[in-house]
């Protein structure tokens, strides 16, 4: 099980099977195994395996079913934390090895999917980010001279092509940029891998990576083993580390929906608003019809909020408002994005380990930083250099970023209070059929949730992965854990990283 078993249903899940898969069945041996079959995963096993190394994927559910299948599928060098507040806190230089792995990371899915022949809806577009209010014109004069400082000369002013709303926004045109249907994608990787002898296992939870003699031992749920001389943990949260990652980077909900647009009635582009949550757009051409569109935004911390019906409201407000065409959402759906404190991902050796890896800290750009962690793996796992590895390690501590490390880390000491605190619920009678809600037995907080018969389901409210309380989420119908983003199935199940353990058992 994973987050495929939440209850929304995203446009690319809608529109393709899912890929059937065998679980593992007894121990095995590879060169590297990886666990986890997202975009970073699957693009590194598609490098290895490319390299003539011999690789098994193991997914805990079904495969390319996890964030991946939830995304909005930008893909972008543009950095939604803006390359002007990076060079304040990495510097230029940094800042430019950043933006040159964003640029080869499109390059190379642009590359396989032509050489593999993948027809995924890939295409070269334009990216606008444009100004929510005059105020922020100033925001994207510094960001185009942050650009232009880099050497990214793809940048220039211009003004948004969609917008319908009379007025004229000032914004900043991104040219090769992309789009595509990251599903489809997925499910091209996953048959090259295969073709190239690659093993790859649904419904294999991992639930410990060890490194002994020189080599990595993978322990899956159900009492088997992989030997390996490398692991990659591509889980989105990791599974395998404690603190020195899930320290620096923090879970974030976030919402999107899409509506038919007449084709060719909105620019076939990539959109991008300056506020904070922002609204991220593009569309999805299906034929000579209408065109999906596709708007997302109304971001929170995990688990701080569960008034999703009213941000899906303002979501469609915000859409018909510059781009009156659409027609009523057909898909809402939502999924979470890991953001780390000074806005890079964590891609390389996992801290303390010489043959573990690890790649996370997605933030909006999880899908460019998978491919280009998958480049970087590619390099440091067959023992070569790679000359961006160093932005993205694992193990660096931001001094520019001390304000919001010490500002994100104060989410699980106030959230390990709420032990102490009394339950949202003062009897489970209070719960309709489709509610859930926390409840105080004795010294415990327990999760409860009533289901559509009428039926209880009663756990532990004490996520497995480091003990914080979670919370309910109604419009997926889980418990989400707003520390490191850990979400639960109403029994218990974990569907999230970084836990791996169900809640416990409770009694009514
Ligand atoms: C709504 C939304 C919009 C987004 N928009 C964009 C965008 O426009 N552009 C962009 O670049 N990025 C975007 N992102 C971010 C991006 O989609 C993700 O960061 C990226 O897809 C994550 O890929 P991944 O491979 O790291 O993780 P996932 O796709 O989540 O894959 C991780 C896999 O690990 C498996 N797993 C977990 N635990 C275990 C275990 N114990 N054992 C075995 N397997 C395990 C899971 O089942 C899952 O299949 C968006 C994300 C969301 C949610
Ligand atoms: S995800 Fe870490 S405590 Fe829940």
């Amino acid at each position: 099980m994973n987050v495929n078993a939440e209850r929304s249903v995203s446009l690319w899940m809608a529109t393709v099977r899912e890929w059937q898969a065998q679980p593992l069945t007894a121990n095995e041996r590879a060169d590297v195994v990886v666990v986890g079959s997202g975009i970073a995963g699957l693009s590194t096993a598609y490098e290895l395996c490319r390299q003539g190394q011999s690789v098994i994927v193991a997914d805990r559910g079904a495969i390319g079913r996890g964030m991946t299948a939830r995304t909005s599928a930008h893909l972008a060098s543009v950095l939604d934390d803006f390359y002007h507040k990076l060079i304040g806190i990495r510097g230029r230089d940094e800042a430019r090895h950043y933006l040159h792995s964003q640029i080869a990371a499109l390059d190379r899915v642009e590359q396989i999917q032509q050489t593999e022949e993948i027809e995924c809806d890939f295409r070269r577009i334009d990216g606008y980010l444009f100004a929510a209010s005059d105020d922020d014109v100033s925001l994207l004069e510094r960001e185009i001279d942050a650009c232009h400082s880099l050497g990214f000369s793809d940048v220039a002013w211009d003004t948004m092509p969609a917008a319908a709303d009379g007025r004229e926004y000032r914004c900043l045109r991104f040219l090769n940029q992309a789009r595509f249907h990251p599903l489809k994608y997925l499910e091209g990787l996953m048959r090259c891998i295969q073709r190239e002898g690659g093993r790859i296992y649904a419904d294999t939870p991992v639930m410990s990576v060890e490194e002994k003699d020189g080599e990595t031992i993978v322990r899956t749920q159900n009492d088997h083993q992989i030997r390996a001389r490398a692991t990659l943990i591509a889980t989105n949260s990791p599974i395998n580390d404690w603190i020195a990652i899930h320290t620096k980077q923090a879970p974030y909900r976030t919402y999107v929906i899409a509506g038919r647009v007449p084709s060719g009635s909105v620019v076939d582009a990539l959109y991008w608003d300056t506020l904070d949550p922002y609204h991220y757009v593009r569309l999805q051409p299906v034929g000579d019809e209408h065109d999906w569109l596709i708007v997302g935004g109304e971001d929170h911390k995990t688990g701080k909020a569960d008034d999703q019906p009213e941000r899906i409201a303002r979501l469609t407000e915000w859409a018909r408002a510059h781009f009156p065409q659409m027609s009523d959402p057909e898909h809402a759906w939502s999924g979470q994005v890991m953001e780390p404190v000074d806005h890079l991902a964590y891609i390389g050796r996992n801290p303390g380990n010489e043959n573990i890896f690890v790649v996370t800290g997605d933030s909006g750009e999880g899908l460019s930083n998978g491919v280009a962690g998958s480049l970087i793996l590619r390099d440091l796992i067959l023992g070569r250099e790679n000359s961006w590895a160093g932005v993205y390690q694992p193990n660096r501590i931001s001094i520019g970023a001390a304000g919001e490390y010490i500002s994100e880390n104060l989410t699980m000491p106030a959230n390990l209070a709420e032990h102490l605190t009394g339950g949202e619920l003062s009897s489970v009678d209070e719960l309709k059929p489709g509610d859930g809600g926390l409840i105080r037995r004795g010294t415990t907080k327990l999760a409860a949730f009533r289901d559509d018969g009428g039926e209880l389901h009663l756990r532990s409210a004490t996520c497995t992965h480091a003990g914080c309380v979670v919370h309910w989420n109604g419009f997926e119908r889980c418990w989400d854990c707003p520390c490191h983003g850990s979400h639960f199935s109403v029994d218990g199940e974990p569907l999230n990283a970084p836990a791996f353990k169900p809640l416990a058992g409770a009694q009514e």
